[in-house]
């Protein structure tokens, strides 16, 4: 089969250990099934995994991606959840349990033309969302799902902002976070991408590190070091900060003093469990939210894909079609 596939690490230049050609087809091991990809989503994941953060050399090989769906062998169409662990070593949540991975981690993942996952991790993919907009739910979307309605502690109809606006998590934020009644602020680099949030459903939209015309109860984190400065002055006292990622480095200034003598909670949330990731689906076709989509692409051309997103020129999620 065709793939997309890690085979050497380069911190600096991602793209050079990333071969495409012919792979051998998965083999599922008893309990699991192999899943026929229609459409497969990229993540800062893959090039997290490229440039070595969180994998090792003696993993690779391993075919990259997370998320996909496709059709399972009884050609039901399906989402694959992209976090294999197990619910009872978590205390009832995958992500918990300590020897959880994500697919491409420890097991070849989905930019592929076929991809083997627990039979559990298979949810059902409405029939509203296309394969390309199902492909974008099980990182993207299920991190922003669990960070605004299990994480954020707050009640639609509070003030919320999404720093960095035209990331895949930060585009996701603000579809469902409007969906769900919230008031969603956003920051970006890039003006075109500031009036792009706004057309998405944000209230409003401000350049990277400036003012805000009041404080907020919550803000979303995925950009880490740029942003943290200004996510911790933005908040009323009390308000907490939701960090899903540190695109940007994962050295800031701590802020101590602000965050205790404010009184702020920092919060840390990884992915969603695989009811979640049910819910979402649900939570889409309920709506009428869908997935942003800034370029669909085959999965010939992945190199592209990756490119755009190394170079920061995206808003919303790249998609490979299969
Ligand atoms: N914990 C989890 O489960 C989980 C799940 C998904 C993602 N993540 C992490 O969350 C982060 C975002 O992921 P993603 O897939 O949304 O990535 P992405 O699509 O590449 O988005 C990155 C965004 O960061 C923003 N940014 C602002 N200042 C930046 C700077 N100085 N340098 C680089 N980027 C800057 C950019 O927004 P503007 O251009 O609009 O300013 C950019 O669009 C990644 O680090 C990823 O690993 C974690």
């Amino acid at each position: 089969m065709f793939a997309v596939t890690a085979a050497r690490i380069d911190a600096n230049d991602p793209l050079a250990g990333m071969e495409l050609g012919e792979r051998p087809d998965p083999v599922a091991p008893d309990g699991w099934v192999t899943v026929t990809v229609k459409a497969a989503a990229l993540n800062h994941h893959d090039v997290w995994t490229l440039r070595g953060v969180g994998i090792s050399a003696d993993r690779l090989p391993i075919v990259l991606g997370c998320d996909a769906a496709g059709l399972d062998p009884d050609r039901n169409e399906v989402i694959i959840h992209a976090v294999i662990g197990d619910p009872d070593a978590g205390g009832g949540d995958e992500t918990l349990d300590p020897r959880r991975s994500l697919l491409s981690e420890r097991h070849d993942g989905t930019f592929a033309e076929k991809v083997a996952v627990p039979r559990r991790n298979l949810v059902p993919k409405p029939a509203a969302l296309s394969f390309e907009e199902a492909a974008c739910l099980p990182t993207a979307y299920l991190t922003a799902y669990r960070m605004l309605f299990e994480k954020s502690g707050v009640q639609p109809g509070a003030t919320i902002l999404v720093q960095g606006a035209g990331g895949g998590v930060a585009t996701a934020l603000i579809v469902l976070g409007r969906a769900a009644g919230y008031r969603i602020w956003a920051t970006s680099r890039g003006e075109a991408k500031r009036e792009r949030a706004v057309k998405l459903g944000a209230d409003q939209a401000f350049p990277a590190g400036a003012r805000l015309p009041e404080r907020v109860d919550v803000v979303m984190e995925s950009v880490g070091q740029a942003t943290w400065a200004h996510s911790v002055r933005s908040l009323k006292p009390g308000g907490r900060i939701v960090i899903c990622g540190a695109t940007s480095g994962d050295a800031p200034p701590a802020e101590l003093t602000r965050i205790f003598f404010t009184q702020l909670s920092v919060i840390g949330s990884t992915m969603g469990t695989r009811d979640q990731l049910g819910r979402l689906a649900r939570f889409c076709e309920q709506t009428g939210a869908r997935p942003v989509i800034d370029w669909a692409l085959p999965l010939e051309n992945a190199r592209d894909g990756f490119a755009a997103m190394i170079a920061g020129d995206l808003f919303g999620k790249v998609v490979f079609a299969c």
